[in-house]
């Protein structure tokens, strides 16, 4: 008796360990097939044309499509791994990485010094800036013309930094920076009247011109904004990772793939004016 129940707690301590193996080896997946890794993907979807929720059965990565996750999910399948999203706010997306909720970041993410002391970016794969969002019968031409103005954002990216910089360097006082968790919620605003101008990313920016083509434009400061650079985001630890995407990625961008997803998703969306 003693005998088999011994023989019964080895089996059972071994089963479980190879439970906790197979969890490791394959994280969120179900572990029906094959002990392919899973990796989460972190994104805040709602910036078109890199990250939104797609119509019904549209998807590409589960319900969500966008340049961001064609490319990822081109890079998956080169290195034979799944990816799951995890679609949350923008703002909490590295501290997500660095708790290891998510296992990367794909979300039109640039690359900066400050952030590049809790994550490790990739190589670019897209190059940008920022554009002002106003309505088409409004006087503004520059940043300084926001003086006083309320000026709506995307809560933690970089159109809230050099904002909140500009005004902190007294370069410009608004009447109010007004973060917003997601973009199209200070669109909103701005076309309804509450809010004066909104800064983001340009190609969204088009976007959301190209949907209110009567009512809003565009305007480029370049006294206030600077290129960006986006970068996907892994786990400061994780350098094997990041040097397996960036093989991937730097082959995707000599074959103009990125181009390619650009000029698919801005004229599938009907983003360009
Ligand atoms: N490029 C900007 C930044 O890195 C904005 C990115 C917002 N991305 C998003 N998926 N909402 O701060």
């Amino acid at each position: 008796m003693k005998k088999f129940i011994l023989l019964a707690v080895l089996a059972l301590a071994l089963l479980s360990f190879a439970a906790c193996n197979n969890d490791t080896e394959s994280g969120a997946d179900s572990g029906t097939d094959s002990g392919r890794r899973t990796l989460v993907m972190g994104t805040s979807a709602g910036f078109l044309p890199f990250e939104f929720i797609a119509d019904e059965g549209q998807g590409v990565i589960g319900q969500y499509a966008g340049i961001d996750v064609s490319l990822v999910y081109r890079i998956a399948q080169e290195l034979d791994v799944d990816v799951v999203i995890q679609n949350q706010e923008f703002v909490g997306l590295i501290a997500a990485l660095q708790s290891r909720e998510i296992d990367f970041i794909a979300a039109g993410m640039t690359i900066r010094p400050d952030r590049a002391e809790n994550v490790n970016f990739s190589i670019p794969y897209f190059t940008t800036g920022q554009f002002v969002v106003v309505r088409q019968d409004s006087n503004f031409h520059s940043v300084a013309d926001l003086e006083n103005m309320i000026v709506g954002v995307q809560f933690g990216t970089t159109a809230d930094i050099a904002i909140t910089d500009g005004q902190d360097d007294g370069v410009v006082t608004f009447q109010e920076i007004a973060r917003h968790n997601q973009p199209v919620t200070a669109v909103l605003d701005l076309v309804s009247g509450s809010v004066d101008a909104v800064v983001v990313d340009a190609p969204v920016a088009r976007g959301f011109v190209a949907q209110h083509p009567d009512t809003l434009r565009f305007f480029y400061d370049h006294t206030f904004f600077g290129p960006e650079q986006f970068g996907l985001a892994f786990h400061l630890d994780d350098l094997e990772l990041l040097a397996e995407f960036n093989a991937v990625l730097e082959r995707l961008l000599a074959e103009g793939f990125v181009d390619y997803l650009y000029e698919y998703y801005t004229d599938k969306l009907g983003l360009n004016e």
